[in-house]
Parts: structure tokens; C-alpha cells; sequence
């Protein structure tokens, strides 16, 4: 039996998550400042070649899941290539992508066909104007038209990230749980998390995601636990409304961690693993890359410091954590 990679607190990592660029097409609110940011030019960016490498010796550890993210993964050009590259590898069975959904549409049949099996696209309104408030610009048709591809490629299931943010979207949850009414699709609301940035905004916006289920006692909605079929063992705590085509989930980092099953680890664009979304600890792979070896033990010393939790909640009370939480923005580290 090959080792796994298991850190300190016995958690088993079977699940890499794969930003390919620090680019965005968009600059939601929650996530880029307005005036844009300095992306890391394309030669620090770890070539397909070199994620290959990468994901060919740790599926050697029991890594099975694969996910792309960004900034936007479809700006980095021939994205279909690598779910290829990917897709072949012995071991994967599993290539999802967290995409804006902008850019998605035009290239659904080739990313399917190349390998890829699963999507979760932000989708943070439902209505045009608002959508294009909070991504500064976005055109939401062609994100509806996105999930209409997904759905016509096969890929399932679709997940959809609905950051809820107070006074921004907070008023529109009953209309996405209203969708998982009519459509087979999983709404995930997100409590607004305090990453890499020293934002007071996030305080005045950040809400507990209890608020939606207090919603559903409210309209009246028998709301039943819905573990089956979601596959990804993510942070999502998945719920079904009686009679519903589709599914909601709650992703509460801030309020309620789920770090117990964390079976995640995280490379960077510029190619750092991340043991952990949140702390700021790294561990460059460039230098190993062809070394198998020495590229494993790389990442078994990135485990041992894997820390049992994240400490979210001690921002928002102003309290004093016990590791260094990252200055990356979720657009470098991909969520
Ligand atoms: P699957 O379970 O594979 O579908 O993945 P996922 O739910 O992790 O995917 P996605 O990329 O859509 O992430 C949804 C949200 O959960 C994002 O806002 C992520 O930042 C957040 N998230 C995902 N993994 C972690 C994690 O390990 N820690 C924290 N704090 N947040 C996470
Ligand atoms: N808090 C919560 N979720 C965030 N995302 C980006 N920034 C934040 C934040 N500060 C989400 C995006 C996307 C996913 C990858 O991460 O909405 O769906
Ligand atoms: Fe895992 Fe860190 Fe996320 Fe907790 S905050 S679930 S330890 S990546």
C-alpha cells in the first residue's frame, strides 16, 4: 500500500486544488481592490508541464481530485490542454474547475471532452444590474449561458458560490433558494471570509449563514439534510428544501469551521503549496520539480506544519491569532 499523505492530526489529503493563474477578467468586491492588482508575470507561472510533474507524484501519495481555480483559470490560455495532461494521469478520477463563468460557455465541449467532470461557478446576484455592481462590470448573461452549457455537456453536479454579503445580496436568498426549487443545481452560500486582506468592510458585511435557514423556517420550507450524490467531501453542509429539483449548501468558515475533515492541500499559480487556505505558510516546489523524491518530502514538510484550525473568528472579534494569517488575496490562492 502506498504512504498517504496524512499530517499531524491524522487528517488524509487526496485532494489538490490547482490555481493556474492570478489573472481575473472580473474584480468582485470581495476579492480584488477596484484599482486592479499586480498580476505575477507568466514566466514565474509553473508550466502544464511542470503541474503534471506535480500531480503524477502525488497521485502516487493517494491524491484522487483535482481542482483548477484562478484568479479565473480560463484566462490562462489552453486550460484544455492541461485538463488533458491531467486527465491521464494514473490515479486522478476526479477534474473539477471553480470558474466566473464568463469565459465558460464558448468552451464547455472541450473541456468535457479533454476531461474535465465537474464545475462551480460564482454566481453572487441573480439580477443584472447588482451582478455587475459587485463583479465590477460583469455581463451575467453569458454566466446563465455558462450553466446552460454545463448542463447541456453533462457535467454534474453544478455548483453555484453565492458569497452572502449584508446589505449587498443578503436580500436575494430567497430567490436562490427559490431556484434550487425549479433548477437541479446546488446553491452554496459562503460566509464572507477575512482573506488576505485588513478590510473593516468585511466586518460591516460579513453575516452567519444561519440567517438562510432561518429564512426557509420563514417561508414555511421543510429543509431535510442532503449528503448523496454531491461528490467532493468539500466544506459544503448540503441541505435539500421537500420537493426541490436541486440543493443548497452552507460553506460557514467563519462561524463554524469544518478544518476537522480538511483533506485539501493548495498550489499556487507561482507554484507555493498552501497546507492551508488561511495561515500564510508555504513551500516552493520549483526547485524539486523533477526530483520525485525530493518533491514528496517537500510536501510532507508542508503538512507537518498544517495547523488543526484557521482562527477566522478571532478577526472579526479583533483578537490575536496564533499563526500568521496569509496577505494573499483569494484571487492568488484560488479559494
Ligand atoms: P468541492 O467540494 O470539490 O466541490 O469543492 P469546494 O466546495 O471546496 O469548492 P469551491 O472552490 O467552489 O469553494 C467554495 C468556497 O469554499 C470558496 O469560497 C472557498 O474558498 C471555500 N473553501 C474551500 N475549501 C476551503 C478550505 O479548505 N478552507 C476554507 N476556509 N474555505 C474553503
Ligand atoms: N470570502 C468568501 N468567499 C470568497 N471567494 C473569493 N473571495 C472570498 C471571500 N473573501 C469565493 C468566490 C469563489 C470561490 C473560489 O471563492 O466567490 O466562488
Ligand atoms: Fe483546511 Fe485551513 Fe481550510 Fe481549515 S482553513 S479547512 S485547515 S485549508
Amino acid at each position: 500500500m502506498t504512504q498517504s499523505l496524512t499530517d499531524r492530526f491524522g487528517r488524509i489529503h487526496d485532494y489538490l486544488r490547482i490555481s493556474v493563474t492570478d489573472r481575473c477578467n472580473l474584480r468582485c468586491v470581495y476579492c480584488m481592490p477596484e484599482e486592479g492588482m499586480e498580476f505575477e508575470p507568466e514566466e514565474r507561472l509553473l508550466r502544464f508541464d511542470e503541474i503534471a510533474e506535480v500531480v503524477r507524484v502525488l497521485a502516487g501519495f493517494g491524491v484522487r481530485k483535482l481542482r483548477l481555480t484562478g484568479g479565473e483559470p480560463l484566462v490562462r490560455k489552453n486550460l484544455e490542454q492541461l485538463v488533458g495532461m491531467l486527465s491521464v494521469i494514473p490515479g486522478i478520477e476526479d477534474i473539477a474547475l471553480t470558474t466566473n463563468g464568463i469565459y465558460f460557455a464558448s468552451r464547455a465541449e472541450k473541456l468535457r471532452s479533454a476531461g474535465l467532470t465537474r464545475i462551480n461557478i460564482s454566481l453572487d446576484s441573480l439580477r443584472p444590474d447588482r451582478f455587475s455592481l459587485i463583479t465590477r462590470g460583469g455581463d451575467i448573461t453569458r454566466v446563465l449561458a455558462s450553466i446552460e452549457e454545463a448542463v447541456r455537456v453533462g457535467l454534474d453536479p453544478i455548483k453555484l458560490n453565492v458569497v452572502l454579503m449584508k446589505g449587498l445580496n443578503d436580500d436575494e436568498i430567497d430567490d436562490f433558494l427559490q431556484l434550487t426549487l425549479e433548477r437541479k443545481l446546488n446553491v452554496r452560500f459562503i460566509e464572507y471570509m477575512p482573506i488576505g486582506h485588513d478590510d473593516n468592510g468585511w466586518k460591516t458585511k460579513y453575516i452567519p449563514l444561519s440567517t438562510v435557514l432561518e429564512r426557509c423556517e420563514q417561508r414555511g420550507w421543510t429543509v431535510e439534510a442532503y449528503e448523496q450524490g454531491l461528490r467532493g467531501n468539500g466544506p459544503s453542509q448540503n441541505y435539500r428544501i421537500a420537493g426541490a429539483a436541486g440543493t443548497f449548501g452552507l460553506i460557514h468558515p467563519v462561524s463554524d469551521h469544518f478544518c476537522e475533515t480538511c483533506n485539501r492541500l493548495r498550489l499556487t499559480a507561482d507554484g507555493n503549496i498552501k497546507p492551508c487556505l488561511y495561515w500564510s505558510d508555504e513551500f516552493n516546489v520549483r526547485k524539486y520539480i523533477g526530483d520525485d523524491r525530493a518533491l514528496a518530502e517537500l510536501f510532507f514538510r508542508a503538512l507537518d506544519v498544517k495547523p488543526e484550525s484557521h482562527e477566522m473568528a478571532k478577526a472579526l472579534l479583533n483578537e490575536s491569532q496564533s499563526h500568521t494569517p496569509t496577505v494573499r488575496r483569494m484571487s492568488q490562492i484560488g479559494g
